[in-house]
């Protein structure tokens, strides 16, 4: 039997999360003067029609239409935590996907992209009116708040998250990824020796994470890996956050590693520490700006009277095209949609890698990625082995040859230098890579003072 009673998440709310009022409720019957909706009869569309590519090319287009019901709800301002047709739908995959039977332990919210939702779990310091339900677990486990909090990143980390952060006075602390990504073994290392590794600092509440085909590293953390992460979390009453971008693109759908948020509730030990980030973004369009927040109910809903205070809610509009095309698909048909997107970047990959060791075997190495659209690339850019820094580079020959990638020193939290350069092969054509690649070789050779053969 699982253990939910022990986070007293009462005892964790802000003094400002608690002053968050949420709205009345409407029960059916009554009249309601209370909300300042504009009258949908003003707005000028009457449908929404949506054509759907045919899967086969030449095949006849299929349209979708939004109608009557479903599109004054779309028109309008709906509920905090999204259309509850769409949170319904996705509380139903969930289950399936991260076998996660909805016993009232967690519960769904949508957000404008999961970009919005993590910004939504932020910790926020020294402004008291901005505080989020992170500050609110600061309280939780160390029995004191915020300022100074520490927090752990696996590092190298996706850019988004670390520009979430900046604003903030909070301690990096980095937890290093390998190519099976974050290293349970360096993580237990840090959490055991806390207070020698990082005097006067508070010990970390939250772990922040991108477990599969990870931003920008590209690696999948294996199974053993998330158990060992998971029971670290448990014993060091960590709240873990799970980016999962890019679990719809992993390209062994048959093989899929468990998720923490469906690791957590099949070994009977404590659930409740896992908040899970999923997007539409790479799989069904990134400008509908839709992505879902999945975890304890208690969190979720702080994180909605964070949202009803500022945004107030995901665009209806894409919510009434996204729930259209989901209830025509069907969990299947949807998970059907996502494995030929992951066949896709599949193929991508493949393409990208055989020009990449065209060019640069000798010159760099990776780590050959199973989900998600990254290589990144470790740039021997010294004849004797010592790191280079990948970032003078980039900005220097690279741009005069004309190509263009990250250096890995925008991933990290901390300042530091980094051989490193992220590349994507979501948009790389064949000769696109053939080019890049061949610009890139003449750069590393250029800084080892060698000539292109
Ligand atoms: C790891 C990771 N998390 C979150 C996001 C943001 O996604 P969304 O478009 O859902 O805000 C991205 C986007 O690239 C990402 O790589």
């Amino acid at each position: 039997m699982a253990e939910t009673h022990e986070i007293d998440w009462d005892d964790y709310i802000s003094e400002t999360g608690k002053r968050w009022q949420p709205s009345a409720k409407k029960r059916p019957g009554m009249i309601s003067f209370l909300a300042g909706k504009p009258n949908a009869d003003t707005f000028p569309f009457s449908a929404i029609k949506v054509d759907l590519k045919p899967l086969i090319p030449g095949d006849p287009v299929e349209t979708l239409t939004i109608e009557a019901d479903a599109l004054s709800e779309g028109l309008q301002y709906g509920a905090t935590a999204g259309l509850p047709a769409l949170n319904h739908w996705l509380e139903n995959l969930q289950e399936v996907r991260h076998k996660r039977p909805k016993d009232g332990s967690w519960r769904v919210t949508l957000g404008s992209g999961s970009q919005d939702l993590l910004n939504k779990v932020k910790p926020v310091h020294n402004h008291d009116e901005e505080r989020s339900w992170l500050q609110v677990l600061s309280n939780a486990f160390c029995s004191l708040v915020n300022n100074g909090d520490s927090i752990l990143m696996e590092t190298p980390v996706y850019s988004g998250t670390l520009g979430l952060l900046n604003r903030f006075t909070v301690n990096l602390i980095e937890v290093p990824v390998d190519m099976e990504g974050m290293d349970p073994a360096a993580l237990e290392d840090t959490l055991a020796n806390f207070a020698t590794k990082y005097p006067g600092k508070p010990f970390p509440k939250l772990l922040y994470t991108i477990p599969t085909g990870s931003n920008p590293t590209g690696a999948t953390a294996p199974l053993e890996r998330r158990k060992a992460i998971l029971a670290l979390v448990r014993k060091y009453n960590l709240i873990l956050l799970e980016d999962d971008a890019y679990h719809y693109l992993s390209f062994d759908p048959d093989h899929l590693v468990p998720s923490y948020f469906e690791l957590e509730a099949q070994d009977g030990g404590q659930i409740g520490r896992v908040v899970r980030f999923d997007t539409f973004s790479k799989i069904l369009s990134s400008g509908m700006r839709l992505g879902w927040a999945t975890g304890p109910k208690q969190l979720l809903d702080v994180m909605d009277l964070h949202s009803s205070n500022t945004n107030l809610q995901p665009s209806s509009t894409t919510q009434a095209m996204v729930i259209v095309l989901l209830n025509k698909w069907g969990i299947d048909g949807f998970l059907a949609h996502t494995r030929r997107v992951a066949a896709f970047y599949k193929q991508k990959r493949d393409m990208f890698e055989k020009i990449a060791h065209k060019h640069l075997d000798g010159l760099a190495t990776w780590v050959s990625p199973e989900a998600g659209m990254f290589l990144f690339l470790n740039l021997k850019l010294t004849k004797d082995g010592t790191p280079g820094d990948s970032s003078a580079l980039i900005s220097t020959t690279a741009l005069e040859k004309g190509v263009l990638a990250v250096p890995g020193i925008g991933f990290l939290p901390n300042s530091g230098i980094s051989s490193y350069v992220r590349v994507s092969f979501s948009l790389a054509t064949e000769e696109d890579a053939e080019t890049g690649f061949s610009r890139l070789r003449e750069c590393i050779l250029e800084a080892r003072g060698e000539h292109s053969a």
